[in-house]
């Protein structure tokens, strides 16, 4: 088959955050190659900077030198989170740990979003939380200090909360336990018991005990698979030519998204798979394709929770039958997931019910076309974006440039498998 392009998408977004976070933690030097250079990995640089850590601009190979796990400094500022959810949640975990005080401010997006489920276990453990505006949201002051163990069961599957949890027993030298409904992504796990650290997993549940340091990370970051999502979606929708997205990371906590499109006969072969710093990597190789209706399984969710406003846009597209249940985690994302996929696809002339746990798609019109409004969500605005990429469609999306939150060269790469050669 004719081949349309070759993308490299960036590297992963959750273990760059988490590169960065423990290299600052690490006594010693680290090595980090690949790292996303976009503006949330952006923030959590900025966070780690203003406690102290030397972490100089980001780049495609660079190294930061650790303070260990007792060396960041109190902040002069306050925390600047910008858009970042994962910023926010697992830094404050961090500080939590630490004998000072901690002011985090986000954007209008993050400063509406919910901290309880972070403050309330690290209340559990002996922080202190101030919250400016009521009591959850930001702008948020944790004050830090003598943290004592936990077993806490989240009730959800956030690797967010999971990873604050986790970063704070580690910075704090105490046992923690965290027990999930279900298995949430496991990279912060990964890369600790790649350093050595003692880390227990049981299918839902995560232990760590206590070690003296952090050894320094030598980690190249493999390419994002919720990046991968958008160019897999164009992929299986256009009509001719085959795409290769090279070094996808193929953690089985993140292809929920892939396993589904292939249930819907998307046309997605698997090479070239590798080991690297604990995860599997591989390269897809996507054919146009002629998917149909499939049933989600609820315990997928997870795996996909980012790609799911991607995968109800790939349903209007591909004209099939979507029901998604059981996400109403959506609701408090960058925007509200659920509101704005169905606004948007109803915009744009697709058929689609708002539910309150999630959204069912029925097969629509052909051409789809009308005016998206992303509310500076980034997924929102690509999402849409591989519709506008395809066929007759004709759709105008009003932000293009909150995609610098995650993926910045999003349109290049696109316009890029979209010009057949
Ligand atoms: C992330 C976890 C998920 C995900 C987010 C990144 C992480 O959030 O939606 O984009 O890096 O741990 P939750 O923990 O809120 O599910």
């Amino acid at each position: 088959m004719k081949e349309r392009g070759v993308v490299r998408v960036p590297g992963d977004k959750s273990i760059s955050h988490r590169a960065l976070i423990l290299a600052s933690l690490a006594t010693g030097e680290s090595q980090i190659e690949g790292i996303l250079d976009a503006a949330d990995v952006r923030s959590t640089a900025g966070v780690l900077r203003a406690l102290g850590a030397p972490i100089p601009d980001l780049s495609s190979d660079f190294s930061v030198t650790g303070l260990g796990l007792h060396g960041l400094k109190s902040p002069d500022n306050t925390l600047d989170a910008g858009n970042s959810g994962t910023t926010v949640r697992l830094m404050a975990g961090v500080v939590a740990a630490c004998r000072f005080s901690s002011r985090f401010e986000g954007d209008a997006s993050l400063s509406r979003r919910p901290m309880k489920r972070i403050a309330e276990p690290l209340r559990e453990m002996g922080a202190q939380f101030t919250f400016e505006n009521g009591e959850d949201g930001l702008p948020m002051i944790v004050h830090g200090g003598n943290l004592s163990g936990i077993a806490w069961n989240t009730r959800a599957s956030s690797g967010q909360t999971k990873s604050c949890i986790l970063l704070a027993g580690l910075v704090a030298g105490v046992h923690v336990t965290v027990i999930e409904s279900r298995k949430s992504r496991d990279h912060t796990e990964r890369m600790l018991i790649s350093l050595g650290v003692p880390v227990s997993v049981d299918d839902l549940s995560a232990s760590l005990l206590p070690v003296e340091s952090l050894s320094p990370l030598e980690l190249t970051v493999p390419g994002d698979p919720s990046s991968a999502a958008y160019i897999i979606a164009f992929g299986v929708l256009q009509t001719e030519g085959e795409v290769r997205i090279l070094d996808v990371c193929m953690n089985p906590t993140r292809i929920g998204f892939i396993q589904t499109i292939m249930d819907m006969g998307g046309d997605i072969e698997i090479t070239d798979r590798k080991a690297i710093a604990g995860d599997e990597v591989a390269t897809l190789v996507v054919r146009p394709s002629m998917l149909h209706e499939t049933k989600i399984d609820v315990d997928r969710i997870p795996s996909m929770i980012d790609e799911l406003p991607l995968l109800a846009c790939v349903a209007a597209g591909a004209r099939v039958r979507l029901e998604v249940r059981e996400a109403a985690e959506l609701r408090v994302k960058e925007s509200d997931r659920i509101s704005t996929v169905v606004s948007n696809l109803k915009r744009v002339g697709a058929d689609v019910e708002e539910l309150p746990d999630g959204f069912v798609v029925k097969p629509g019109n052909s051409v789809l076309a009308g005016d998206v409004i992303t509310e500076g969500d980034h997924r929102i605005a690509m999402s849409f974006g591989v519709l506008a990429a395809l066929g007759k469609n004709s759709i105008n999306i009003d932000d293009r440039d909150c995609v610098a939150v995650s993926y910045p060269r999003f349109w290049a790469d696109l316009e890029s498998i979209r010009l057949t050669r």
